[in-house]
């Protein structure tokens, strides 16, 4: 697999995030925002970069370039976060998105959550069968076109993570 580094999003990505946003297909565009997003908003690209207790949003980069993102929000139920993932069309199907979730849910884990939620397009059948992969025993809920997932977070990830020598806090 050709390298990338995943790290937190931090200050002076931006330019590189407006690109990888903008280099999205229109496809990929709506299976992630459920819209085309064209000329991505200022607003957009801050709500997206936020990290805060709230918050977390990891990048995957390759020479410089950002080919993925994840990012993560806790609302009021502290054990519970919701999560959305992207990956620039040419590096899909070999293997980035599962490696952002895992890195996301890992450092989640470590604050607290034990449940993930995601939404996702009904048609988005790639992002299905990697839940179906990732968490066997998701709960799917059908709701006007998109389908709400909710699964355990697997807690035996999170302690092998607590004992290498990289922190995922720190990644
Ligand atoms: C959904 C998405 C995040 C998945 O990320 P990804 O990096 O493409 O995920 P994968 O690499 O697991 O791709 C899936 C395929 O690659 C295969 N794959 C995984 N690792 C691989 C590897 N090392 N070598 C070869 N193939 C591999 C998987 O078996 C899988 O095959 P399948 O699609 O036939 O089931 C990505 O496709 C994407 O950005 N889609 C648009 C946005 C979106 O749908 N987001 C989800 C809603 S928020």
């Amino acid at each position: 697999m050709r390298r990338t580094q995943i790290r937190p999003v931090r200050c002076g990505d931006e330019a590189a995030f407006r690109r990888f946003l903008a280099g999205l297909s229109l496809h990929t565009q709506t299976l992630r925002f459920f819209t085309g997003v064209g000329r991505p908003p200022a607003s957009l690209l801050t709500a997206l970069m936020a990290v805060d207790e709230r918050r977390d949003a990891l990048v995957a980069v390759h020479e410089g370039e950002i080919v993925g993102h994840a990012m993560s929000y806790r609302g009021a139920r502290a054990d519970d976060v919701e999560i959305a993932v992207v990956v620039t069309d040419q590096w899909q199907g070999i293997g980035l998105g599962p490696r952002l979730i895992d890195t996301l849910l890992t450092r989640a884990a470590i604050r607290g959550a034990t449940t993930v939620g995601m939404d996702v397009l009904g048609e988005n059948r790639r992002a299905l069968r990697l839940i179906r992969r990732a968490w066997p025993d998701a709960k799917l809920r059908v709701s006007s076109g998109s389908v709400e997932v909710t699964a355990m977070i697997k807690q035996a990830v999170v302690f092998a993570e607590q004992r290498s020598v990289g922190s995922p806090l720190t990644a």
